[in-house]
């Protein structure tokens, strides 16, 4: 199992506290939420292969680098996941969007598929799937399990913030996954909410309540 990656860099830290302040507006919310995931995923694409290319600038010719044609697919799991949807693709535009939809049982706080579409082919593309909160982890662990089944080459998790029992949990039923997160909080209250953490994701990116 790898170790997480938890972001250090300051302009995402930074980021990350005005977006858990109860007083940011929606539209507020929505724009860190992209430009957070756009950082991380530049974090998260630092082992993509580059390959030699030539180049013709006004002044010489010179070999740079491309990337060597690696294939990637972001999922988000509905609802909150889509609004990384943005920043994501327009980091890497030839990537493919799948969709999954989970809520958690308010009783038992255990995830609820309803909506599952993945491209086609999702074997030859390595996968990020994006939700902004991991907090008992089940629902990222049942995402990924679905996401296994059409058999992607890689698959990698992406959330803003963790708790340590989401961590562990997808750690454990997914040892092969590398988790990327922007803030490692403290814990889950009574009603598996993450602590301090930053509310509803859903609700503060839709304006729902
Ligand atoms: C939130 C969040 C995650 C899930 C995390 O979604 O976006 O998907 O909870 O909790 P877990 O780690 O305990 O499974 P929610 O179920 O509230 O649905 P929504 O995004 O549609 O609001
Ligand atoms: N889902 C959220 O949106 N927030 C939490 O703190 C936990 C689950």
């Amino acid at each position: 199992m790898s170790k997480p990656f938890i972001a250090d860099h300051p302009l995402i830290q930074h980021k990350v506290s005005i977006l858990r302040d109860k007083n940011t507006s929606s539209k507020q919310f929505r724009e860190l939420i992209r430009e957070i995931t756009q950082l991380m995923v530049y974090e998260a694409t630092r082992d993509l292969p580059l390959r030699d290319a030539v180049v013709e600038t006004p002044m010489a010719v010179m070999t740079g680098k491309k990337i060597a044609g690696r294939k990637l697919a972001f999922v988000p799991i509905l609802r909150a996941g889509l609004g990384m949807v943005d920043g994501a693709v327009e980091l890497v535009p030839s990537a493919r969007v799948g969709h999954i939809g989970l809520y958690r049982d308010e009783e038992t706080f255990k995830p609820v598929e309803y909506y599952c579409k993945l491209p086609g082919d999702i074997h030859e593309r390595e996968v990020i799937v994006l939700d902004p909160m991991l907090a008992t982890g089940g629902s990222a662990v049942d995402a990924i399990s679905q996401i296994k089944l059409r058999g992607p080459k890689s698959i990698k998790f992406m959330c803003i913030i963790a708790a340590p029992e989401g961590l562990k949990a997808l750690g454990e039923a997914h040892p092969d996954v590398q988790i990327y997160c922007a803030a490692l909080d403290d814990h889950l209250n009574e009603k598996c909410y993450i602590v301090p953490g930053l509310g509803d994701a859903g609700d503060r990116i839709f304006g729902t309540k």
